[in-house]
C-alpha cells in the first residue's frame, strides 16, 4: 500500500468518525472484516478511498488502524521546536512585541486587501517551502520540524519578528497564556497579535500548529461570548489556515466545522458573515489550487485540498441552504448593507454548481435588477465618488449566480 493511500486512511477514519451519517433504509451498510464500498460515512468505521476504483470503502476498526490513528496524533516534545537558544527571555521577548505592535497590526480591511496582493508565485513559493508530501502524520511533523529548526539557524542573523517570537518562545509564554486570562481586551489584542504574527509566514504558522493553536482557536471560537473576541479569533483563525492545508486539515479533525455551524446558527451577522468568508476563501484556495495545472506540485498540492475537502463536508452541513437563508437575512436587516450582500453572494457563486437549486431565485433577480438600476444611476457621476464599478460588479455577480432563464436586462 502506498504512504498516500495510508495518509488517506488516517484521515479518513478520522473524518468517519465526526461524521455522522443520517441513516436512511435504502442504503443501510452493515460493516464487516472486509472492504466494503459505501456511499455514506457511518460513525466508527475504518474507510478508506480506493483511488484505483474511485470508491469509498469501509470495514471494522480494528487494532492496527487504532495504532495509525495514534501514531498521527502523536505530539512532539515542546522543546524540540525551539532551537537550542534559551527559552525564555523577557527582555527579548518585550523588545520584539513592541515592534510586532507597533507596525504589523493591519485593520481588517486592509489585511483582505495585502491577501490578494500576494501573487499565486508566492503563495506556491510558501508551500513548496512546507514540503507537504503525504505521509503518515507523525513523518511529516517531524520533517517540518527539522525544516523549521534549519531556517531559523539560517536566518539567525535576519530581521524576522515572528521567527525572533518563536524563538523566544512567545507562543507559549505569551500568546496561549493571555489567551487563558478572563479579560476581554487582553484576548483581544492578543488574538490581533497572534494574527499577524503568522499572517504570511509560513515559518510561524507552522510553529503555530505545532503548538496546538488551531485548537486553542476553536475552542475561544467555541466558549466565547463577546462578539469582539470571536472577530478577532476568526481573523487569526484565516491567518493561520490560509494557503495551508495542513492547518485546514487540522481545523477538520478537531472538529471545526461543528463549531463553525453552531455560529452560524447562533451568532450576530457580522460574526456569521466573517466565518462565511473565511469559509469561502478556503473554498477558493482548493479551486485555485484545480486549476493551476503549471504548478509543479500540482498533484501533491490537490490531493491536499482533497484531503481536507472542506466543500464535501460544508454540504454536508446545508451549506447551500444556509446561504439561501443569509441572504435573505442580510436583505431584510438591511438592504443597504451592499459589502455584506456582496460576501454572500461571493461564497453563493463559489458553490453555485452545487447549490443552485436551493438557491431563491426570486431574491437574486430582484438583486440583479436593483444592482443594475443602481449602477446606472451613478454611471453619470464621473466624479470619485461614483459607485457605478462596484454596483456593477454585483449586478454581475447576480447574473453569474442565476440560471441563463432568469438573466435579463442589460446594463
Ligand atoms: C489554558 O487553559 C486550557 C483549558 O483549561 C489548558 O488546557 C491549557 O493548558 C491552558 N494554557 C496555558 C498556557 O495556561
Amino acid at each position: 500500500m502506498s504512504q498516500y493511500v495510508i495518509w488517506l486512511l488516517i484521515f479518513m477514519t478520522f473524518i468517519s468518525d465526526i461524521i455522522c451519517s443520517e441513516s436512511k433504509d435504502d442504503d443501510t451498510f452493515i460493516p464487516t472484516h472486509e472492504w466494503q464500498v459505501v456511499r455514506r460515512f457511518q460513525k466508527g468505521l475504518h474507510v478508506r478511498m480506493n483511488l484505483e476504483a474511485g470508491v469509498t470503502e469501509a470495514k471494522l476498526l480494528n487494532k492496527e488502524s487504532e495504532e495509525l490513528k495514534n501514531k498521527a496524533v502523536m505530539k512532539i516534545p515542546q522543546k524540540d521546536i525551539i532551537s537550542d537558544e534559551p527559552l525564555l527571555d523577557t527582555k527579548g521577548l518585550k523588545e520584539t512585541l513592541k515592534r510586532i505592535k507597533g507596525d504589523d497590526i493591519l485593520k481588517p480591511d486592509e489585511i483582505r486587501k495585502t491577501n490578494k496582493l500576494r501573487s499565486y508565485e508566492e503563495l506556491k513559493k510558501e508551500i513548496n517551502s512546507l514540503n507537504l508530501i503525504p505521509k503518515i502524520g507523525a513523518e511529516v511533523l517531524r520533517d517540518l520540524l527539522t525544516q523549521h529548526k534549519e531556517e531559523i539557524k539560517k536566518e539567525r542573523h535576519d530581521f524576522d519578528n515572528g521567527v525572533e517570537f518563536v524563538r523566544q518562545n512567545g507562543f507559549q509564554e505569551v500568546i496561549y497564556k493571555n489567551l487563558n486570562m478572563s479579560d476581554n481586551q487582553i484576548k483581544q489584542e492578543t488574538l490581533k497579535l497572534f494574527g499577524s504574527l503568522v499572517q504570511n509566514n509560513g515559518k510561524v504558522q507552522i510553529h503555530a500548529l505545532e503548538t496546538s493553536g488551531v485548537p486553542v482557536l476553536l475552542r475561544i471560537l467555541n466558549l466565547e461570548q463577546s462578539v469582539e473576541v470571536k472577530s478577532r479569533a476568526i481573523h487569526a483563525m484565516s491567518c493561520l489556515l490560509r494557503r495551508f492545508p495542513l492547518a485546514q486539515l487540522r481545523f477538520v479533525e478537531n472538529g471545526g466545522l461543528s463549531v463553525v455551524m453552531k455560529i452560524l446558527e447562533n451568532d450576530p451577522m457580522r460574526v456569521q458573515i466573517k466565518l462565511v468568508t473565511l469559509m469561502n476563501d478556503l473554498l477558493m484556495e482548493h479551486k485555485q489550487a484545480l486549476q493551476d495545472k503549471h504548478n509543479e506540485n500540482h498533484d501533491l498540492l490537490v490531493s491536499q485540498y482533497q484531503l481536507v475537502n472542506l466543500e464535501k463536508l460544508l454540504l454536508e452541513q446545508q451549506w447551500c441552504e444556509y446561504l439561501n437563508k443569509l441572504l435573505y437575512l442580510i436583505a431584510a436587516t438591511d438592504p443597504e448593507d451592499h459589502d455584506s450582500i456582496e460576501k454572500c453572494m461571493l461564497a453563493m457563486h463559489t458553490v453555485a454548481d452545487k447549490c443552485l437549486s436551493y438557491y431563491s431565485k426570486d431574491i437574486l433577480v430582484s438583486l440583479q435588477e436593483k444592482y443594475r438600476l443602481l449602477a446606472l444611476s451613478d454611471l453619470d457621476r464621473s466624479d470619485e465618488f461614483s459607485n457605478s464599478d462596484f454596483f456593477t460588479n454585483l449586478y454581475n455577480l447576480c447574473r453569474n449566480i442565476l440560471p441563463q432563464k432568469y438573466i435579463r436586462n442589460e446594463l
